[in-house]
């Protein structure tokens, strides 16, 4: 065979060969492709920790992520109103969260790891729906002097106040749920991951 015989013959060969692999890195691409959209990759997607960055909420500020779809409420709180939470307790239906659903690692007066930021579940505790964050003392629509700022659930009335302690004589039996979660540094949070559930 001349030189151009045996180098037209290994072009057709690595030609072929090349084929060969392509297919088989197409197999390999869509296994996993496949495997993503089976039911328990998507459970466990569903309910994965969720990371959030903390350090740009600015002092006030609410934010909203998802987490296993709920709504989680990520508050940066004034010092001003750190300091109101402890104004009127007896006003609270459960102001040391002794029937409510936190973490024992948060504390049962603010509610937080931090006290600068509160971390709760956005679904009212009557009947789920999304309360709303009103942080203005004093409004008018919701007690005037009487409101230090916290939490208003559109569907009947209930109230919490900043770190989502609910009112006496209103609908909602408890306080917001505060989620597990833990800090992964000093700006960002796992929700969904704590010291409890780490492997
Ligand atoms: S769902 Fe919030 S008060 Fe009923």
């Amino acid at each position: 065979m001349s030189n151009e015989g045996v180098n037209k013959a290994r072009r057709r060969f690595l030609t072929g060969a090349t084929c060969v692999v392509g297919a088989a890195g197409v197999v390999g691409a869509a296994v996993p492709f496949v495997g993503s959209w089976s039911p328990s990759a998507r459970a466990k997607a569903a309910g994965a920790p969720v990371r959030i960055d903390i350090g740009k909420i600015e002092p006030g500020q609410m934010i909203t992520e998802e987490w296993r779809g709920q709504p989680v409420y990520v508050v940066r709180r004034t010092p001003a109103a750190i300091a109101l939470l402890d104004k009127d307790t007896a006003r609270l239906r459960d102001p040391q969260s002794a029937e409510s659903k936190q973490p024992d690692y948060v504390d049962p007066g603010n509610r937080a790891i931090k006290a600068e930021y509160l971390i709760m579940v956005g679904l009212c505790t009557h009947l789920g729906c999304a309360p709303m964050y009103r942080p203005e003392v004093g409004a008018a629509d919701l007690g005037g002097d009487s409101w230090l700022g916290g939490f208003f659930c559109p569907c009947h009335g209930s109230k919490f106040d900043l770190a989502g302690r609910v009112y006496k004589s209103v609908p909602a039996p408890t306080n917001l749920t505060v989620p597990p979660h833990s800090y992964e540094s000093d700006n960002v949070v796992i929700i969904g991951v704590d010291k409890e559930t780490a492997a």
